[in-house]
């Protein structure tokens, strides 16, 4: 039968401090002066780099290597720690909900069948992010799901649409718009009474995550349920056009909007008998409004109107919390994580990061599982995240905070693993800001310094890697690698992650002389992490699981 024992590593002591560092958004890439990565000073991981060379090696963080359906998607965080903590390639929420678009499988399920029922006689609302980014959300997913819901008796449809400009490039948000408004009006021709009803930059309106900020939920619940926003337009694309004119405004940060008819009310406030749907896939930044949609009792902000809908997500956003009850396709089952396996024999670990990355380095990481597998074995640091402010204007962020507490966890000797993600370079890569980014990696590699000085203190082991890329390269390029100009002249700034791989390095004192990376593992990626980790910590990993990136030479 099954057993959560896992066999001893035949040549692997037990019992090491074990520091395992996540970089987010820090990949592997040409050294220009738009790899800030490269432009920053970071002698840490530099010298990870060119130390050991069988220490150190590049992995792979995007597209099939973490269960994304192409090469092209760019990898992200959720995948990513979802692979590093899994141990296995899982097929993920984008490609789970293009195979049931294409088998149309989606349509017969519960959740499809209990937001038809409002068909008849409701509005069916579409809310969520309005880009083909592919990490929250899919242009081409909503549209299938406008078209598939309108054949089966949607009459009424309003979008409510959060603009990207983080996923993809600032200013994208026009060309979005336009397409959508040109579906929309091709609904209206064959009778149904589809449009954009409210909308706002992402980063502002809607999709905060891990409660840092409710007032976020609260601009988008005025504007989606109540009709209520600051700005009033007739038209979305006018909507979008002209906050974008103020100089500070971006698509990630405009301010919520309601579209208003003739009449000047609101088209599509969401009333008593209504259909929602939140068209993400992703978890992170969908869960606080699924709350605010499902929950009855509800105190974190004053929802003025609790309307009676039917609301559905893209998918379960937690499968502990069992939200939102109703759902149009399933998430990937992922179990028998790395770290439930550990708890399960002796490891204790400590896992710290600041807010808007501590659910990555718990929730994702154990397979999007919130809560200790065992409360005995484990504990989780949260750091509370500054809010209110975009990252560019305190580049260096809690990293070091973060690294304290690691340290802390490190010298106090009770923990056997001390997992922390470190967020700058992704979270200050998203602003676009070049300057600020540099400074960014900078601190989170004066982190890494602080963290490996404790391992070397306890005589312990490190792994340092990253989830995905992203301030590695903050241009858009052309096919010869140069940056890529628009009309005018000017280089895109790419505030997205990349498909670049990432580094992972290993040691420390405690690490076994012989210890080093493989050779034939050539296209490893961040899957093959977890079984990596498993033999640090003195243990042979599951057979089901990736393999390990690590051998011991006899010397
Ligand atoms: C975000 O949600 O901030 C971005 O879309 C993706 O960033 P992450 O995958 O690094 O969290
Ligand atoms: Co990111």
């Amino acid at each position: 039968g099954f057993s959560w024992k896992l066999e001893d590593h035949p040549k692997l002591e037990k019992g090491k401090v074990i520091a395992l560092i996540v970089l987010d958004g820090w990949g592997e890439a040409n050294p220009d002066q738009y790899n800030c990565i490269h432009v920053a000073e970071t002698p840490v991981m530099d010298s990870l780099k060119t130390g050991a060379p069988d220490r150190w090696r590049l992995v792979r963080a995007h597209g099939k290597a973490v269960g994304l359906p192409t090469e092209d998607d760019m990898g992200n965080s959720e995948v990513g720690h979802n692979a590093l903590g899994a141990g296995r390639i899982y097929a993920q929420g984008a490609k789970l909900v293009d195979l049931a678009l294409a088998s149309g499988k989606i349509y017969d399920g519960e959740g499809f069948n209990y937001i038809k029922e409002s068909f008849e006689t409701g509005t069916l609302h579409l809310i969520g992010l309005l880009s083909d980014g592919g990490v929250h959300s899919r242009l081409d997913q909503l549209q299938l799901l406008m078209k598939g819901a309108s054949e089966r008796g949607a009459k009424r449809i309003r979008v409510h649409i959060l603009t990207d400009g983080r996923d993809v490039l600032d200013g994208s948000s026009v060309g979005f718009v336009e397409t959508l408004e040109n579906d929309l009006s091709k609904l209206r021709e064959t009778g149904v009474d589809a449009q954009i009803a409210s909308g706002g930059g992402r980063m502002y309106v809607t999709m905060d995550r891990y409660e840092n900020d409710w007032s976020v939920v609260k601009r988008g619940w005025d504007a989606q349920v109540l009709g209520e926003a600051p700005y009033k337009f007739k038209s979305a694309l006018d909507a979008v056009k002209t906050l974008r004119q103020d100089p500070k405004a971006n698509d990630q940060y405009l301010p919520p909007f309601v579209i208003v008819g003739e009449d000047g009310k609101a088209v599509g406030p969401i009333v008593d008998g209504d259909a929602v749907v939140t068209v993400n896939f992703r978890a992170d930044r969908m869960t606080m409004l699924a709350k605010a949609l499902e929950y009855e009792n509800f105190d974190k902000f004053d929802r003025v109107r609790f309307p009676k809908i039917r609301y559905a997500g893209m998918l379960e956003y937690d499968g502990e919390l069992k939200l939102p009850k109703r759902y149009l396709v399933s998430p990937p089952e992922i179990e028998r994580t790395s770290g439930e396996y550990l708890t399960h024999n002796g490891v204790r670990t400590f896992a710290c990061s600041e807010t808007v990355k501590f659910g990555h380095v718990t929730f994702f990481w154990n397979g999007n599982r919130s809560g200790y597998f065992n409360a005995e074995m484990e504990e989780y640091v949260e750091i509370p995240s500054d809010s209110g402010i975009t990252f560019n204007e305190q580049p260096k962020m809690k990293a070091l905070e973060i690294a304290e507490k690691a340290r802390d966890a490190i010298l106090s000797r009770k923990f056997h693993q001390v997992r922390v993600n470190l967020p700058n370079s992704d979270m200050v890569g998203h602003t676009g800001d070049i300057k600020a980014t540099v400074v960014a990696c900078k601190a989170a590699d004066e982190a890494v310094k602080m963290i490996l000085d404790a391992i070397e203190q306890v005589g312990g082991i490190y792994v340092v890697t990253a989830d995905h890329g992203n301030a590695e390269d903050m241009v858009k390029r052309n096919k010869k690698g140069g940056p890529l100009l628009d009309k005018d002249g000017n280089i895109q700034i790419l505030t997205s992650h990349t498909l670049q791989p990432v580094p992972i390095a290993i040691g420390g004192p405690g690490l076994a002389p012989g210890v080093r990376f493989r050779k034939d593992v050539p296209e490893g990626g961040l899957a093959n992490v977890a079984a990596t980790v498993m033999n640090l910590h003195g243990f042979l990993a599951p057979s089901d699981y990736e393999t390990t990136l690590i051998e011991v030479a006899d010397n």
